[in-house]
């Protein structure tokens, strides 16, 4: 029989991919997901990009019954992997409790329902937000957790904590917190990726919205860091690459190879970049002459943070395969073909 993994949040950016390659696998998919970042039609694009149609269900895991039904109906799920959550710095900070409510009230009910289903095996979407500015660098998963600076950084820190004190408590829940470094780019196929709503606060959606004209141009935020040009540092990687991730995590909790009930790892290349060389890559790989200034500081900013991948690449075999051009070539083909089928 094929093992059932339940992805919450399935049809935003990183759970679409996540997806499409845990069916290229073998894994059956059923996806949570309120679409409230996200279109439905994306089943149809994973559909076109791996032949098999991932079931669908549409409420709010804030929604205590509707998740009880659900895994009433849906009894065979042998493991959960969790994106679903809002994920704006920025709006987090004007809306804290709509925040709070939603990613930890969704955490909690999901956490409960495996433990009176019995569903043992657990992925949590977290954020390398937790180190704020290490002091070493790069970071590794031993780094101590700083004071978030935004509800959303809180949430993931408090996120990892429930979970922490959750698998603690219990006999036989399983869980891998995955800390994301700077995920970009899209599928290959340009069938999904990454669609921000409004203005995008993130800085490669804010490139390929700028060359293609629907912004009039980015701004630098800040060149007078300690960094090799001034501009802030940031460790990049491909959303494939992530994806993969993802299906190694869940299968070392499926396989039982977890060396603990729960573990930690950090997902990123281990290579800091620049704002500035981001800027030249896409450049590069797009042959487009982007119109960029530099701005001042964006409050809250870490200077600069890359990973230590190491206990990723040696505990779950795993490690980024992708360039930065070939994400950015990649965030590029994306933005050109939803603009073309708009
Ligand atoms: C932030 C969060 C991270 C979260 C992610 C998802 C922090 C410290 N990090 O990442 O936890 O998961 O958002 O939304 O809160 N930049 C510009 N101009 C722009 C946009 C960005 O120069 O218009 C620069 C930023 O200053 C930064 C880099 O680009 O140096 C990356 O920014 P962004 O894509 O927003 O991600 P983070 O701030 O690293």
């Amino acid at each position: 029989m094929k093992n059932k993994i339940l992805v919450t949040g399935g049809t935003g950016y990183i759970g679409s991919h996540t997806t499409v390659e845990l069916i290229g696998e073998g894994f059956e998919v059923a996806i949570i997901d309120n679409l409230y970042n996200s279109e439905a039609g994306v089943v149809d694009r994973i559909e076109l990009i791996t032949g098999v149609r991932p079931s669908l269900a549409v409420f709010d895991l804030t929604d205590h019954e509707k998740l009880y039904d659900y895994f009433a109906d849906h009894n065979d799920i042998s493991g959960i992997i969790h994106f679903a959550a809002y994920k704006a710095v920025g709006e987090s900070v004007h809306k804290p409790l709509e925040y709070y409510r939603n990613n930890l009230v969704s955490l909690m009910n999901l956490l409960d329902a495996m433990r009176t289903r019995e569903i043992p095996n657990f992925v949590f979407s977290s954020s390398c937000t937790v180190y704020g500015q290490p002091e070493k660098l790069p970071v590794a998963e031993d780094a101590a957790v700083k004071p978030a600076t935004s509800p959303y950084g809180n949430t993931k820190q408090i996120g990892e904590e429930i979970i922490r004190d959750t698998i603690g408590a219990s006999e036989n829940l399983n869980a891998i917190s995955l800390r994301y470094f700077n995920p970009i780019g899209a599928h290959p196929s340009a069938l999904i990726g990454e669609l921000p709503r409004g203005v995008p606060e993130n800085l490669v959606p804010f490139i390929t919205q700028t060359a293609y004209g629907l912004r009039k141009e980015l701004k630098v935020f800040g060149n007078d860091y300690d960094t090799p040009d001034g501009s802030c540092v940031r460790d990049y990687l491909h959303v494939v690459d992530l994806a993969k991730a993802h299906v190694t995590a869940v299968r070392r909790l499926l396989e039982k190879k977890n060396k603990a009930a729960y573990e930690v790892f950090n997902l990123g290349t281990g290579k800091g970049v620049t704002v500035l060389e981001a800027i030249e890559s896409f450049e590069r790989v797009s042959g487009i002459s982007l119109n960029y200034k530099i701005a001042g500081r964006r409050e809250g900013d870490i200077e600069k943070i890359w990973a230590d991948p190491s206990l990723a690449n040696r505990e779950l075999g795993w490690k980024t395969e992708s360039s930065l051009d070939e994400a950015m070539r990649t965030a590029w083909e994306w933005e050109k073909a939803i603009r073309k089928s708009q």
